[in-house]
């Protein structure tokens, strides 16, 4: 059945059973295998979704479907980079609130003086500032999905006014006396260890029990096996195209390179090294010599074994200037492309004379 195809569409369904079934997907990446195919990876150009074939991710894609149709709240957990927001984003597209708003809030960037009046709005004239009524986060994500990110920063009262929430699902304004009802699918996730919040009594037990009912766990990209190179060659075809350069296939060195280094910044930091080797590689061959900056980064990293990410690293100005046009200008999302602190990517922009427009 799957020979007649021609090899478009093989590719196309290769996609779709990917991101919808895990016993499609086996079946079509047999036939693949056997079929005249130069890479092992589907095409980017077809998939923006969650990549991945190695048992942990099947196990991440399953419970995805096991819980998307459920209106359970969920924890994911996992290193920083290793697609948590991804996750959560499936989890929302494959719900019964799908039709709603998808809410994120990071919880770890909200002043603690301005959380709660962020999360559950505030009333005009209830504390000095609040000029006029503001709907919170919670309420905005009625009928739909409410991404409460970095949820091991939230400071302890806050947990306690979340934790009532989540038992009768209702909410107060602040400094209001009216309690609403808020139906919305509430997803946490974390790349602390909640646990042992919970332990030195940083996370209240109650709330974390009540969010790890079902718990998904990332795993760090190095523990994925050969997912790394199928990540990395559908990055690289997307970056190809962004560049308009032709296709760009990994040599053997590469590859090996690739396998081989550790990755503390996950999954993001392969797509941010990924662009670099590309700005460095002339021809469609991306060698070994291209990542050679990897060398670097392990041997720094294990000089600190601290450092999570590739923060401090240095920068093509190309490369902050293709992350600042993928995204619009968009300092925030370009920050995280490339992997650094909004304030090192301002210092960048303002060193290279870049414009954001
Ligand atoms: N399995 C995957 N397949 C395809 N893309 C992925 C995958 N995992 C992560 N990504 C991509 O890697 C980048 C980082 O992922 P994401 O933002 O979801 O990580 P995170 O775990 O939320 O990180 P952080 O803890 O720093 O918030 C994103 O661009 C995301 O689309
Ligand atoms: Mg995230």
């Amino acid at each position: 059945m799957v020979a007649s195809v021609d090899a478009g569409t093989l590719r196309r369904v290769v996609v779709e059973a990917a991101e919808r079934s895990a016993e499609v997907r086996k079946v079509v990446t047999a036939a693949l295998g056997a079929a005249p195919q130069k890479r092992s990876a589907p095409r980017s150009e077809l998939s923006t979704r969650l990549i991945g074939q190695c048992p942990a991710m099947e196990a991440v894609r399953d419970a995805i479907g096991q819980i998307a149709g459920t209106n359970m709240p969920v924890l994911i957990t996992g290193e920083s980079g290793t697609g948590k927001d991804l996750v959560a984003q499936e989890i929302h597209e494959h719900s019964r609130a799908a039709n709603g708003s998808f809410i994120p809030v990071n919880c770890g960037a909200i002043p603690g003086t301005l959380i709660t009046s962020e999360l559950f709005g505030h009333e005009r004239g209830s504390f000095t500032g609040a000029v006029s009524r503001q709907i919170g986060q919670v309420e905005l994500a009625n009928n739909g999905t409410l991404f409460l990110d970095e949820i091991g920063e939230l400071p302890c009262d806050v947990q306690a006014t979340l934790l009532r929430f989540l038992q009768d699902l209702k909410i107060r304004r602040v400094g209001g006396n009216r309690e609403i009802t808020v139906d919305c699918r509430i997803v946490a996730a974390t790349n602390a260890d909640l646990q042992e919040a919970v332990a030195t009594g940083r996370f209240r037990q109650d709330l974390f029990f009540r969010l790890d009912v079902f718990p998904i766990h990332l795993p760090p990209l190095r523990e994925r096996g050969d997912d790394v190179l199928l990540l990395a060659e559908v990055f690289l075809d997307r970056i190809a195209m962004e560049l308009h350069r032709p296709p760009i296939t990994l040599s053997r060195d590469a590859r090996s390179a690739i396998r081989s280094y550790h990755w503390p910044g996950n999954v993001r930091e392969l797509s941010s090294k990924l662009k670099k080797a590309v700005i460095l590689c002339d021809g469609s061959w991306l060698r070994s010599e291209d990542l050679r900056f990897l060398a670097t980064a392990e041997s720094n990293s294990q000089a600190s074994p601290k450092r999570r990410g590739p923060k401090g690293r240095n920068f093509e100005p190309e490369e902050v200037a293709l992350a600042l046009r993928r995204n619009g200008g968009n300092v925030t999302a370009s920050s995280r492309d490339l992997g650094v602190s909004r304030v090192t990517l301002y210092k960048l922009i303002s060193r290279y004379g870049l414009n954001r427009g």
